[in-house]
């Protein structure tokens, strides 16, 4: 609603030149401090779960897992990390994706998912679309379905949602909120 959508945009603080000079930071601390803006995000997050018929709730490491994590637990739901490489112990499947400068490489656990598995991807923001892209790839080649991919903040100018459309398979990419 545009209420939920003012709620979140009034806590979301801009940090100008970081982290690099001409660049403007989208601060999300001040709207996980605060308990009212911080439940509203976690109930929204919930809903689409629900709305999504997911079974499985995964995070992206590491600002991810601070959305994931409750919104899964408040929809009764599963939770399945996406880690930077080298932290998951058990078997792994990995991809790696384009950074600014150089690349970066994310892994799941090869056994998260069963076939039946539906999966809603939860993140902080979408810039340029990479990082949830590569999560795409690591969810399917681990043999689970896509239902949609979820987060907090959009940032319209970097092409994230035109990317990511070439990958999401009719999947929604839904933003609570947009710049
Ligand atoms: C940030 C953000 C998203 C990603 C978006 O994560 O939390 O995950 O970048 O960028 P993209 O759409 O261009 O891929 P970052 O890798 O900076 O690290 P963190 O979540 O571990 O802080
Ligand atoms: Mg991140």
């Amino acid at each position: 609603s545009a209420e939920l959508r003012a709620l979140l945009v009034s806590r979301i603080r801009d940090v100008p030149d970081y982290p690099m000079p001409g660049v403007t930071f989208k601060d999300i601390t001040p709207l996980l401090a605060d308990p009212v803006a911080f439940n509203a995000l976690v109930d929204a997050l919930a809903r689409l779960c629900t709305r999504h018929a997911a079974t499985k709730v995964v995070g992206l490491e590491a600002r991810g897992f601070i959305l994931a994590a409750p919104a899964a637990a408040r929809a009764h739901l599963g939770f399945v990390p996406v880690r930077k490489a080298g932290k998951l112990p058990g078997d792994t499947l990995g991809q790696s994706y384009q950074l600014e400068y150089g690349t970066a490489e994310i892994e799941i656990h090869a056994d998260a998912f069963s076939p039946d598995d539906r999966v809603l991807v939860i993140d902080d923001v979408l810039a340029t679309g990479g990082t949830a892209e590569a999560s795409l790839d690591l969810i399917r080649r681990a043999g689970a379905t896509v239902v949609g991919v979820a987060v907090l903040l959009e940032l319209g100018f970097l092409g994230g949602r035109e990317r990511l459309s070439a990958v999401l398979d009719g999947a929604p990419l839904e933003a609570l909120v947009a710049v």
